[in-house]
């Protein structure tokens, strides 16, 4: 091995990571460091690294292509995993995975290396997307191969090689922060009976403190990507942002779940994910309004699917590429805007329109009796019926 390129952070886990490879290795170690939107001093992360040991550092921001190329994407598939949960992580992971590989090329290196652990999806993930994109390049996952039992050993092992340490208490539990959400698992929360502590969600106003007035937003899609908010045109990084925002001021987007991990664990997460949420909602309204039925009852089906495949880390594979295809193929026609209600921690839609709609008022309505002919419907019914009558369960 002549040189590693490490998914680097900041935080004490990969900070240890750095030297521990150093030393186990022998070789020097790239600090690779992306912008996922996690809103941290990113200038700070740098020094640090640099003081770590690191012989470069390479940052790379994939805010634009994270949210245009993979979170718009599971929006569009509406991909939700096990009814509760938008994906923030299992989607940022295998474009973190890309700009990491990408940085190993542009500095030499042939290895990477992560700081995910055993137990995880997290491991899964990188490893997968580096299998598909450079299956040339070793991986080392530090978190299986060395002896450090968990944060306590990390803490010495720091201490013995001065590496920097956060001097506040550090919070009890493990965050992972970007432009979608923040999720917090581990520690206190690892009781599923015991309620998030006060004070651990960072983002969202708590609903019951959110504001006595309702906010309105208009949620504009052109082909099954958003692409305005109130009729201003943004770009995907500006308008996930002003989402997340007024999300997280009328405390949108708490969840709280035990989920199944790929690797077999059930683990307790709780989740804020603020603008996602409410852009979801209105992506299903528009396309309410713009799909054909057994396309949108076929989506349905597809959208677990996708979901399974991304929370899995199989966004590279050959089956996503299929799927994602497939979803893009459905939103040619959803275009049109829907309008929502944000109060005390819920979403409602409460109008939706299109200029391409299949919603047909006139056709619908109890005021007419054009469309279908009464004789066509009692007959479509008759029809129906056929099978049913000759296997009737009487009653009374
Ligand atoms: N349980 C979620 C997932 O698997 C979130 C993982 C958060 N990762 C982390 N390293 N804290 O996608």
């Amino acid at each position: 091995m002549k040189k590693i390129a490490l998914a680097y952070s900041g935080g004490l886990d990969t900070s240890v990571i750095l030297a521990w490879l150093r030393e186990t290795y022998g070789v020097p170690v790239v600090a690779f460091v992306a912008d996922v939107g996690q809103n941290e001093d990113l200038a700070a992360i740098h020094e640090k690294a640099l003081a770590t040991g690191a012989s470069d550092v390479v940052l790379t921001d994939v805010r634009e292509e994270f949210i245009r190329d993979y979170v718009f994407p599971a929006l569009a598939a509406n991909a939700v995993y096990e009814g509760a949960y938008l994906l923030g992580t299992a989607l940022a992971r295998p474009v973190i995975a890309k700009a990491l590989v990408t940085a190993a090329r542009a500095t030499g290196c042939d290895a990477v290396a992560h700081g995910a652990t055993g137990k995880g999806n997290d491991q899964v993930r990188f490893e997968l997307a580096v299998a598909a994109l450079a299956p040339d390049l070793r991986v080392i996952a530090p978190w299986r191969e060395w002896s450090f039992a968990g944060r306590q050993d990390l803490l010495l092992y720091a201490e013995k090689h001065g590496i920097l340490v956060p001097v506040t208490p550090d919070k009890p539990y493990s965050i992972d922060a970007n432009a979608v959400h923040i999720s917090y698992e581990g520690g206190i929360l690892e009781d599923p009976w015991q309620p998030p502590p006060p004070g651990m969600f960072r983002w969202t106003t708590d609903p019951e403190q959110a504001p006595d007035e309702p906010a309105f937003v208009d949620v504009t899609f052109e082909a099954g990507r958003p692409t305005a908010l109130d009729g201003e045109l943004l770009s995907p990084v500006q308008l996930l942002e002003r989402a997340n925002a007024l999300g997280a001021r009328h405390g949108v987007g708490r969840v709280d779940i035990v989920e199944n991990r790929f690797t077999g664990l059930k683990s307790r997460g709780v989740y804020e994910t603020p603008g996602l949420t409410l852009l979801m909602q209105a992506h299903r309204a528009v396309e309410s309004i713009t799909l054909d039925r057994e396309v949108a009852h076929f989506k349905e089906a597809l959208a677990l699917k996708f979901a399974e495949l991304v929370y899995n880390g199989f966004w590279f594979a050959p089956e996503m590429e299929l799927l994602r295809a497939t979803i893009a193929q459905t939103q040619w026609n959803v275009t049109g805007t829907a309008r929502l209600k944000l109060y005390k921690g819920a979403v409602q839609v409460v109008g939706r329109k299109s200029p391409a709609g299949l919603y047909d008022a006139a056709a619908v309505s109890f005021e007419t009796r054009t469309q279908i002919a009464p004789a066509d419907a009692g007959g479509f019914i008759a029809v129906q019926g056929m099978r049913l009558r000759r296997q009737t369960r009487p009653v009374g």
